[in-house]
């Protein structure tokens, strides 16, 4: 399976995803604030990824720390949690994970573990964060592959493949669980401006498992699916609000008007650690803008004029009424939301 990131003694390693799919290189963070800058600068982005990182982040900087007493080490922990917070605002997974970092230190000190212990502590959640992961995207794959029909042409957004998470994908997952059913799969990957994670990192994930993958810019979707070449959409979610509203790659939104449209299934493959619960629908949701330079340049080629002004925001929100159903690792959650997606947590 191909390795998104994973923990090698001192070090965090991580596919370089800015790099793919013309070079496969790995970078190799040896401190909590190189990973933190991994994630900003998106060398691992994919809100599950984004999650697992933060942890192996924290657990990689408590590792490394020369703190003695299990107080001082507290200051030091709580520091590094701020840090890999302020990378990137809208995928929950990362806040979620950070909480779940917090609670293992919090009930290690309130036991009376010593510093090695809680190190020791504290790498075991964040490698239990990465190996649920997969799980999760792996059951997502079978809930959601008996929804994607026999002979099926699937439109996706953006990548919420192996690489957006600890291994196998969240809307890859459910392709990837529908080939491994039977099924006859055809795929087409929105190009996804301006990082172009569909054309670079979806296309390279499946074209390596051998699915047929048709490139296709993001304005054609509306095309091909008014020709009838579309039966099924899924996409991935960096964050989901209590009443199912979904903040995904920008484009999403349009994508699911298109499908509604045109009567095309529009399918979110989420795990649980991407539904927020306090977050009651998707005006809540923290939007992030990027910088510019991603929209006025495609790689180093400047495609739009200097002086033009930019409105670059990563993701936008999917309102709940045009998802036909979320697939989680616990089944597919249909509306009414606000019940369904409660009761997946119990
Ligand atoms: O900006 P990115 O590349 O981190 O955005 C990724 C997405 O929007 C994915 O679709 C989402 O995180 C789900 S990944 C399983």
């Amino acid at each position: 399976m191909l390795p998104t990131i994973a923990r090698e003694d001192d070090v965090v390693v991580m596919i370089d995803q800015r790099k793919l799919p013309a070079e496969e290189v790995y970078v190799r963070c040896r401190t909590a604030a190189e990973v933190a800058k991994a994630i900003k600068t998106m060398v691992i982005r994919g809100a599950p990824a984004i999650g697992v990182a933060a942890a192996m982040g924290i657990a990689l900087g408590v590792r490394r720390s020369t703190m003695t007493g299990t107080q001082k080490l507290a200051a030091e922990f709580y520091k590094l949690c701020e840090l890999m917070a302020g990378t990137r605002p809208t995928a929950v997974n990362l806040f979620w994970a950070i909480e779940r970092m917090k609670r293992v230190f919090a009930e290690a000190a309130q036991a009376g573990a010593s510093v090695d212990q809680i190190k020791d502590r504290l790498d075991a959640e964040a490698q239990a964060i990465h190996d649920e992961d997969v799980a999760s995207c792996r059951a997502m794959g079978t809930f959601g592959a008996e929804v994607v029909p026999a002979e099926a042409r699937i439109l996706t957004h953006c990548n919420a493949g192996a690489l957006a998470t600890a291994g196998y994908g969240t809307a890859l997952g459910v392709i990837r669980g529908a080939v491994e059913a039977g099924k006859s799969v055809a795929v087409f990957a929105d190009e996804t401006r301006p990082f172009l994670q569909g054309a670079r990192l979806t296309a390279w994930e499946l074209v390596r498992d051998g699915i047929q993958t048709t490139v296709i810019t993001d304005n054609m979707s509306g095309s091909l699916m008014r020709q009838g070449k579309v039966n099924f959409v899924v996409v991935g979610a960096d964050r989901i609000a209590a009443n199912g509203d979904t903040a995904n790659k920008i484009g999403t939104y349009s994508v699911a008007v298109l499908a509604r449209e045109h009567n095309i299934p529009f399918y979110v493959a989420a795990p649980l650690s991407t539904i927020d619960l306090k977050t009651p629908d998707g005006s809540q949701i923290p939007i992030e803008e990027r910088s510019a330079k991603e929209v006025t340049h495609v790689g180093k080629s400047q495609v739009a004029p200097a002086g033009a002004m930019v409105w670059n925001p990563a993701f936008d929100v999917t309102p709940h009424h045009l998802i036909a159903g979320i697939i989680t690792e616990r089944g597919i959650c249909r509306a009414p939301y606000t019940e369904s997606l409660a009761r997946a947590f119990e």
